[in-house]
């Protein structure tokens, strides 16, 4: 079969699209013949190398994928040939009181399918079957492979971990990535007032219709005055931030008092810095999220396939492709998700 692959960390220009050996699956595992694969920056941070990250080469990137079921391993009951399916990439494989007590995102065991494990860009993928979730028939693949791991992870971030309830006013930076857009549906989806951050006036226009009622270009304007003109001086209750150390600051000069700090990632570097005042004067939370449980992946995923959510494609490349993909993510060109397709599909 065809595979993304690459055989060293590096420039986009490391990834190739090469033969690579047919995976077989294991007695718990499912043979997915992939229709589409989608794009995370987790791609772009495991393609440089991250510390502490020691990678069989050549390594298939790739988290997010949606296929047909082709064959089931032995002891699997839950899917068959031919079912629709998505992949969801969290997986801890430890016994320990987080995988106990039905948090595998808290063990120490935790790992993400195409950044620790190989991934699922190529044509066809073996998966434990509880990586992987049904996907109703009319779902069309682009949408089914782009949706799983930004939603999942804005899912968590901010209903099951930020708490996020109707009336609240959250601030969503980076709306217009993968998990910024996730996150300004669900804000919107949960009945708070949502103000949203992007680069660009066509991208704040697609913030716009992803449910954001207050928009700022921040390249032209300081996000954090313009959060304190439009609440009169009050800020708003959460600021979700996935940019980091750029931005870090500023989220926590946004928050009335009381307010959540929610953050998943940090797109510009770890080492923010935090005025330490501020938050025991203001008394605000910073809430950390990772990933999400099956269960909750499962929930968001059900509200994606009935359209409450969609995904935003901003680009579908052949797999052959997909340096350019990386290359979309890096330069941070357009808005949403980009889906890369097996070559022979298309
Ligand atoms: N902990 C977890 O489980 C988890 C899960 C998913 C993602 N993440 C992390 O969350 C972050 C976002 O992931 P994603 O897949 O949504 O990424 P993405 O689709 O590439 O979106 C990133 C967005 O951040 C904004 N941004 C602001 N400053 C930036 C800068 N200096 N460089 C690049 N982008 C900048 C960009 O929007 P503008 O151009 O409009 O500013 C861009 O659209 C990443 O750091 C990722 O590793 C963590």
């Amino acid at each position: 079969m065809k595979a993304v692959q690459f055989a060293e960390h590096g420039d986009a220009d490391v990834i190739e699209y090469d033969e690579y050996p047919t995976p077989e699956p294991d007695d718990d595992e499912v043979l997915v013949d992939v229709k589409a694969g989608a794009l995370n920056h987790l791609d772009v941070w495991t393609r440089r190398g991250l510390p502490g990250l020691d990678l069989e080469m050549p390594h298939v990137p790739g988290s997010d994928a949606a296929g047909v079921v082709a064959a089931v391993g032995a002891d699997v009951s839950r899917f068959a040939p031919g079912d629709h399916v998505a992949v969801w990439s969290g997986i801890a494989t430890g016994d320990d009181e987080f995988t106990r007590k039905g948090d595998p995102t808290l063990s120490r065991s935790f790992k993400v399918i195409g950044e620790h494990l190989p991934g699922v860009h190529s044509e066809y993928a073996t998966l434990p079957a509880e990586n992987l979730v049904p996907v109703p028939d009319d779902v069309p693949w682009e949408t089914a492979a782009a949706a799983p791991l930004v939603f999942g992870t804005a899912w968590r971030m901010l209903v099951s971990r930020g708490d996020v309830t109707a009336g609240e006013s959250v601030l969503v930076l980076g709306a217009s990535g993968g998990v910024g857009h996730a996150a300004v549906q669900i804000a919107d989806h949960a009945g708070a007032e949502v103000y949203a951050t992007a680069s660009s006036e066509e991208k704040l226009d697609y913030a716009r219709d992803c449910g954001a009622a207050h928009v700022c270009n921040y390249e032209e304007e300081r996000f954090a005055t313009w959060i304190r003109e439009e609440t009169d001086g009050r800020g708003v209750d959460v600021v979700v931030d996935h940019v980091g150390e750029e931005t870090w600051e500023d989220s926590l000069k946004c928050l009335a008092p009381g307010g959540r700090l929610l953050t998943c990632g940090a797109t510009t570097g770890p080492n923010a810095e935090t005025n330490v005042n501020r938050v025991f004067w203001s008394q605000l939370e910073i809430i950390g999220s990772t990933m999400a449980t099956p269960g909750e992946a499962e929930t968001v995923l059900e509200l994606v396939w009935d359209g409450t959510f969609e995904p935003r494609i901003r680009e579908t490349l052949p797999m052959s492709e997909t340096g350019r993909a990386h290359e979309l993510l890096e330069n941070r060109e357009g808005f949403g998700k980009v889906v890369v397709i097996p070559d022979s599909e298309l």
